[in-house]
């Protein structure tokens, strides 16, 4: 089914096979990353703070000039607030100003859709990627029935959605229709430059490739929690998927 859909590209159909694979790694042709989990022990992301710096230094040395970071707020594993945000936040900020780690840091959040966000939405002023863009995610494992309305209601309250890694869920793969009606409903779309990689799995990587090639994606995020996400995207930027992303026209550098 899902072979018969998507089809299988040819191992040699390699757009970029006429430019040479970069010898050092970097990611400076973004600019800017706007999904990631680099604010210390307030999510799945960062341990401390510590554990902070080291991977804002590593972005720094991957050419990254801004991060706009995203932690959970996810009510059952990370019920992140404004408030737990922003404190983290700063201190985070101030603790790299004091490195002099060249890099400008900016909080916003990765919103889940569930019965708490939709009260949420209607109850605060959300912490945004850019004006009023929104980065949310839902379930991997089923679609939410209350998908539909919660995009209806950001878009009636004037956000716009950017819908976080949706090649990840493997319920819209056996129909390329779904992504499709997502950007009718007003949504842009983010790629998990991770997905590309192949780290969450040959089918992710598949309908990521899809997605690019049909020009489908608005923005690109490392999604980055660990060191071994940084180890992954740092190969990445020195092999043939460099490409992939740096050719495509991503707005992360409007950012
Ligand atoms: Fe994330």
């Amino acid at each position: 089914m899902f072979s018969k859909l998507f089809g299988r590209k040819k191992k040699d159909e390699d757009p970029y096979s006429h430019l040479p694979v970069p010898e050092t790694p970097s990611w400076a042709v973004l600019g800017a990353d706007m999904h990631s989990h680099f604010l210390p022990g307030i999510d799945d992301g960062a341990k401390d703070l510590n554990d902070s710096l080291n991977l804002l230094r590593s972005m720094a040395g991957l050419g990254y000039k801004k991060i706009i970071t995203t932690p959970h707020v996810f009510i059952d594993y990370h019920p992140n607030t404004r408030q737990t945000i922003l404190a983290a936040w700063e201190k985070a900020n101030a603790a790299i100003k004091e490195e002099g780690i060249d890099i400008e840091l900016r909080p916003a959040a990765e919103y889940y859709i569930d019965d708490y966000f939709m009260h949420l939405m209607e109850k605060e002023e959300l912490l945004t990627i850019k004006g009023k863009e929104v980065l949310v995610e839902f379930s991997m494992v089923y679609e939410p029935p209350i998908l539909a309305q919660a995009l209806f209601n950001l878009r009636t309250a004037g956000y716009k959605p950017i819908i976080a890694h949706p090649e990840r869920y493997m319920f819209f793969h056996r129909d390329l229709s779904k992504y499709e009606e997502l950007k009718d409903r007003g949504c842009m779309l983010q790629l998990n430059m991770l997905s590309i990689a192949g780290y969450y799995g040959g089918n992710v990587k598949h309908v990521a490739e899809k997605l690019l090639a049909k020009g489908m994606y608005d923005y690109c995020g490392t999604d980055a929690h660990h060191e071994k996400h940084m180890a992954v995207l740092t190969a990445m930027a020195t092999s043939r998927d460099y490409h992939k992303i740096a050719q495509y026209p991503f707005r992360n550098s409007q950012l």
